[in-house]
Order: structure tokens, then C-alpha cells, then sequence
């Protein structure tokens, strides 16, 4: 494939999802909503998404006239679309002439035509249907003035199709990583419980007692969507190659390597929907959509587009409460102070029928602009109009977060002495909090693909599997004198899922070897107590749950032991001097509390930059994107009450007002400012 380009867009992107080809019948609908889009201060939209039955409503019928249509009235209207492909959801006809284009269950069962998200990702039949729809709208579209990015399908899943076309794809897939069957049973350990294979084709990713194979099934289904997605993209890049390409990414935890994905895609978009007002304090929902947008700006270490976000509320929350005033402005802005170049949302008009009539949308039933959401979205889309500069900045970061969604897998496969509450996410949300807290940017980083040399601090929580030779780069990493901090449960498998014997391979690195792991019951009382003079002046006690490892040392000191139980005194927190850095493993599962101090500790030795010179109040935190010349501050308040925040010395001004500002700055409940550092 051609290489990939990188998108920059000339301005901040403000739009929907619009499903024009829902309104059809209604003339006066369509003229209202192009007056509204330009109201709203929109300047580009989501088009064709789900619209196959209406481009192509029989086979070989094609129907492209609305869709000419649309791009035509966008292009007058001075805004840009980014076009779908269709793939998202297919015909009913297609469904009904070739039933192999339609999922399979574990248990063998098709899926009937329903739905969405719903194809075998390996049907050469669907593959060739959406390349000749793709091709036929590249055609049509590629100098097209209202074309600005191409939407590929719409959130590509990992649904695992069990048909015999991806059985035989995967046992391929197998055959190439394994060569024999010898390799892949000792890979998988196939001697436990009989599981030998004999034959390829007796392999069936259906028995979750294997976890090599599910953990191999789940890398197939990864590669297998990001395969069907190059396919698509074959077209599009051959007929337009000058159009960069995006396709929308969810929450991590989808079961692709979005990682591996990010790679092939010229802009990482996705589509964020907190669940506001589920918790009785906002900020820690911040805390986690923060985690999340940074890690989309991560995937490829470049601005990325928030593709998708309510404007009100969802459906499909079980309980989801309309955006409390400020709330939009703030949770909006909150992508842009991450690296987001827009803010677009689903949807543009709420649909008439169907499961998403309920949905939020910028247009209500009522059909008019008269409401709070849409006056809260047109300031949204009146204030990223004059932020404009801001476009193409990014934030930078020298702390990165070790965040491995295969790992993620492995673990969550594991069945441990303790396997509830493992929680590998919230954990790396839990040592991300203490940069939030403080305006510290971090990146998250992955561990076949992450350039470590950007840090100087890399954080991994519970590195279960180790893989693609990260123990190497991590230590030549701190040889060199970065800082690592490592966790309990780490370092405990190959890439097979296979157990470490003899030493584990981070012992030299960290200086200790892990005798066993103690896992806690709530009632289970555990403690570390810090050793005085420490290095990072620890002091006291801190409670310690869940998981605790007991370990020997070898060069490493101990800066805290464990308080109680048979191993009490035994280090619980140490550091070892390795080359010229410095690796802390932390043995146990501790609290917000301990994270705070150690990060404090630790981001004060190493200076890493905050965004702004201050101690800000719970709830608020702080971002900065740059580029050269370039400095934006953006504060955020996600306290319903109004925080102050003082200034400090340096000298700001409102990015919009240009107003001089000093001293200490009141931002209001759910508040947000954007200010300019005085060159
Ligand atoms: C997204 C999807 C949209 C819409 C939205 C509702 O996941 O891409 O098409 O269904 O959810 O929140």
C-alpha cells in the first residue's frame, strides 16, 4: 500500500453524522437543514454511512443521485464532507442471494439479515462488493470540491466469525506463525487435558481452556478486520490518492489492535460517549475520557479527530442523563486540549424511526434550533471558528504509559489465584491520575510498536506477557538513563502465553526475583510502610489490596516494606540503579493516595513539564498544545462549582479575548478556558 499520509486540516472540524438519505421524502427537512448546519457554525459532515440499500437498493442498480445531491448542496454551502464507504451495515438483498457474506456463531449458527457491524470479514463475495461500490465512489467523488477525508465503514469490530472461510483463513494465519504443528501444540501447551492437534484442521477457536488459541484466534480477528480494511481502502487509494482516509475507533477494549490498525489510517478519529453524570463526581469520568483521547493521540503521535461524540445524550447506556449545562462546551473542548482537530458528533437529526430515534442529536424532533443543545453546540462550533490557529498543534509528552491491548487480552484470559478484579485499564488509568491531576501530559505506548526515545519516564502496570522484545528496549532504555516503573503481575508470560521458567527476564533489570504472589479478600489486611530516606521521601503507611507480590532482592532497595502477615517486612516498593537510570517496581496493588506522592515525588525529580506552574484544585487540570511558535493553555474544570486557579507569575491571555490575565482565574463550574502564553 501507498505510504501513508498525514492530515492536516486547514481548520477545526465541527460536524455529524448526517443521514440525509433518511429524509429524502421530506424536501423541506433538508432545505431547514442546511440553514441550521450553517447556524450551528458546522463546517463539515458525515455523509453516507449506512446508505447501501439506498445507493445500491438491487444488485447492479446503482442510485447515486441523492448522494450527488448532498455533496453538491454541502459544496455550496461552503462545507466539507468526510464520505463513508458503506460496509457498515449491508442489504437486505445482498443478505438474502449470498448468505455466506453473514456472520457465524461459535456454535455454527448465520446470523439472519438484522443489524449492523455484522459481515464475515473474510466473504471474498463482500469483499468484492464493497470494492466495487468503493471503486464506483471513488470515481464518482475523488475531485468532488466538497471532499475532504474518506470515513471507511463505521466501527470495525472484532466479532469473530466461525464460518469455514475464516477457520480456513485462520489455520493459514496459523501456518505461517507456527510452520508445524510440533511448534504451535508446544506453543499453545496442548499436552494439558489431551489437547494435542493432529491436524490443522481439527483446530476450532471454541475452547477457552487453551488460551494460546484464543489469544491467537483474537490476534487473527485483529488482522483479519485490518486485512478486510485494506481491501476497502485499495480502491480508494488507487483512484484518489490524494484524499487521506480515517475509519472511526472505539474504546480500546473492542478486541482489535487498534495499535497495529493506527499504522494503516492517514488520521486516527474515534468515537468518544462518556457516560456523564453516571458517577456522584464528574471529574473522574474526565479523568478516564482524558486517558482515552490521549490515547488516540498516541496511536500515531499526532493530532487525531473526534469523530463521534453526543450532544446530549445515548440510548444504549441503560441510563444516560442530557449534559448538564457547560458540560457540552467542556466535554467537547476537552478532545481539542487533547490534540483533537474538531469535534463531530452523532447525529446531526435525530431520526424519525428505528432504534436511535431517542438518540441525541443536535436536531431534535422538534426540528427547529430553539433548544439548549442546539445553542450549546453552536458555541462550540462559534468558539473552535475562533481558535482556528490552534489547528495542527500537538501536546508532547516525556512520560508514557505502557498500555498493551494485547496484553490486555492475555491477561484477561489468565485464570489467576485471584482473577477478579484485575482490571489492567483502570489500573493504567489509576497511574495516569497523578499526571492529570497535575497538567502533565502522557502519552500511552504500546509494546511491539512504541519508540521509547521521546521519555524520559515509561510507566508499565501489570506487564503481564512480554512480548516483541520489550524487556530489551525497556532496559536499554533505562541503561541510558530513563526511569521505569513497573508493577505486580508483571513479566509472567511469553508471547504464547507461555509461563517464564528459571529467572524471570526482567530480574537483572529490576533487581529482584518474585517468589509468589499473595491476592487479597476485601476483609485482608495489608499495608507498605515507607523505609526512611528513601529515594523518593516516601514517608508513612499506605493500604495495599488485591495483590501482593513477595519478593527477594538482588540489587535492588527496598523504599517500602509490607506492614502485615506472614510477609511482613518484606520489600514492597524498590528501586535499582541500572546503568544510568533507574527502574522502581511496585510489588502490590496500592491507593490513590500512594500514586499521588510516589508521582509527585517522582515528576519533581525528573522535572517533567506541566502544562502550567501552579497546584490546581481537585477536578481541574491542564493541558498544553504547541508547536514552534505556539502556545495553548487549556484549563478545565469538571467540578460543577466554580475553582480558582492561580496564575502564577507568567503572564496569559484569553485565547479569543486576547484579554491580559494575572493572578488567579476563576473558572466556573464545568468550566473551560483556553489562554496564550505572552511570548
Ligand atoms: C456509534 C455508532 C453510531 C451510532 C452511535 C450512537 O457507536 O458509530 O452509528 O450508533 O454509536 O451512540
Amino acid at each position: 500500500m501507498k505510504s501513508i499520509q498525514v492530515f492536516q486540516p486547514e481548520f477545526l472540524l465541527h460536524g455529524a453524522d448526517y443521514n440525509y438519505e433518511q429524509w429524502l421524502g421530506y424536501p423541506d427537512i433538508l432545505a431547514e437543514d442546511f440553514r441550521l448546519i450553517r447556524e450551528a457554525k458546522c463546517n463539515v459532515m458525515n455523509a453516507g454511512i449506512f446508505s447501501w440499500a439506498m445507493l445500491e437498493p438491487a444488485e447492479g442498480e446503482y442510485h447515486f443521485e441523492w448522494l450527488d445531491q448532498l455533496m453538491d448542496s454541502l459544496a455550496e454551502n461552503g462545507i466539507r464532507a468526510i464520505l463513508a464507504t458503506p460496509s457498515g451495515a449491508k442489504p437486505a438483498w445482498m443478505s438474502q442471494v449470498y448468505p455466506e457474506i453473514r456472520l457465524v456463531d461459535e456454535h455454527g449458527r448465520r446470523e439472519p439479515h438484522r443489524l449492523r457491524h455484522n459481515h464475515c470479514p473474510t466473504s471474498p463475495i463482500y469483499r468484492q462488493k464493497v470494492k466495487q461500490m468503493n471503486t464506483l465512489l471513488a470515481e464518482r467523488y475523488k475531485e468532488h470540491p466538497a471532499l475532504l477525508l474518506w470515513h471507511v465503514s463505521n466501527e470495525y469490530g472484532a466479532h469473530g466469525c466461525h464460518c469455514g472461510l475464516c477457520y480456513a483463513a485462520f489455520r493459514k494465519w496459523l501456518q505461517e506463525r507456527y510452520g508445524s504443528l510440533d511448534a504451535l501444540n508446544h506453543a499453545w501447551w496442548t499436552t494439558f487435558w489431551s489437547h494435542r492437534y493432529t491436524d490443522w484442521s481439527q483446530i476450532e477457536p471454541v475452547d477457552r481452556s487453551v488460551h494460546g488459541l484464543m489469544l491467537d484466534w483474537m490476534r487473527f480477528i485483529s488482522d483479519q478486520v485490518i486485512d478486510f480494511y485494506l481491501a476497502e481502502i485499495e480502491p480508494l487509494q488507487e483512484i484518489a490518492p490524494d484524499v487521506p482516509i480515517t475509519t472511526n475507533f472505539m474504546q480500546p477494549n473492542v478486541g482489535l489492535d487498534y495499535w497495529k490498525f493506527a499504522q494503516y489510517v492517514d488520521v486516527v478519529s474515534w468515537d468518544s460517549y462518556p457516560r456523564w453524570h453516571s458517577q456522584q463526581e464528574e471529574w473522574p469520568i474526565g479523568l478516564k475520557t482524558a486517558f482515552f483521547h490521549d490515547l488516540h493521540r498516541s496511536y500515531k503521535r499526532q493530532p487525531f479527530l473526534l469523530l463521534e461524540s453526543t450532544p446530549s445524550v445515548t440510548n444504549w447506556q441503560g441510563i444516560s442523563r442530557p449534559k448538564k449545562p457547560g458540560l457540552h462546551f467542556l466535554s467537547s473542548l476537552q478532545a481539542v486540549a487533547h490534540g483533537s482537530n474538531g469535534v463531530q458528533y452523532f447525529q446531526w437529526r435525530q431520526s424519525r424511526g428505528g432504534q436511535e430515534k431517542f438518540h441525541g442529536a443536535v436536531v431534535g424532533h422538534v426540528s427547529h434550533g430553539h433548544t439548549r443543545i442546539f445553542q450549546e453546540v453552536t458555541a462550540v462550533g462559534r468558539y473552535l471558528a475562533q481558535l482556528g490557529d490552534l489547528v495542527n498543534t500537538c501536546n508532547r509528552a516525556e512520560v508514557a504509559i505502557l498500555y498493551d491491548l494485547q496484553n490486555e487480552w492475555a491477561l484477561n484470559l489468565a485464570q489467576l489465584p485471584r482473577s477478579e478484579e484485575k482490571h489492567y485499564q483502570e489500573r493504567c488509568v489509576a497511574h495516569y491520575q497523578p499526571f492529570w491531576e497535575k497538567g502533565i501530559t502522557v502519552d500511552l505506548i504500546d509494546s511491539s510498536t512504541a519508540d521509547l526515545s521521546p521519555y524520559k519516564l515509561i510507566v508499565a502496570p501489570m506487564l503481564y506477557m512480554l512480548r516483541d522484545g520489550i524487556e530489551e528496549r525497556l532496559g536499554r532504555f533505562v541503561h541510558q538513563g530513563g526511569t521505569l516503573v513497573i508493577t505486580y503481575l508483571s513479566g509472567l508470560v511469553d508471547q504464547s502465553d507461555l509461563c517464564f521458567i528459571g529467572d524471570f527476564p526482567l530480574r537483572s533489570l529490576l533487581g529482584l526475583w518474585v517468589e509468589e504472589t499473595d491476592v487479597l479478600f476485601t476483609h485482608d489486611v495489608q499495608s507498605l510502610e515507607a523505609v526512611p530516606n528513601n529515594d523518593l521521601g516516601l514517608k508513612g503507611s499506605y493500604p495495599i489490596t488485591h495483590f501482593a507480590d513477595i519478593i527477594h532482592l538482588d540489587r535492588a532497595q527496598a523504599m517500602a516494606h509490607y506492614g502485615h502477615d506472614y510477609y511482613a517486612g518484606y520489600p514492597a516498593i524498590t528501586v535499582n540503579h541500572y546503568g544510568n537510570g533507574r527502574s522502581f517496581y511496585i510489588a502490590a496493588r496500592s491507593d490513590r493516595r500512594f500514586l499521588h506522592d510516589f508521582y509527585s515525588s517522582l515528576s519533581h525529580q525528573l522535572r517533567l513539564p506541566q502544562a502550567i506552574q501552579t497546584q490546581l484544585p481537585t477536578g481541574v487540570t491542564a493541558q498544553l498544545r504547541h508547536n514552534d511558535s505556539k502556545q495553548y493553555l487549556f484549563l478545565m474544570n469538571f467540578q460543577p462549582t466554580s475553582q480558582e486557579i492561580s496564575l502564577g507569575e507568567s503572564d496569559y491571555r484569553d485565547a479569543l479575548s486576547a484579554e491580559r490575565l494575572r493572578g488567579v482565574l476563576e473558572l466556573e463550574g464545568y468550566g473551560l478556558r483556553v489562554l496564550r502564553l505572552d511570548d
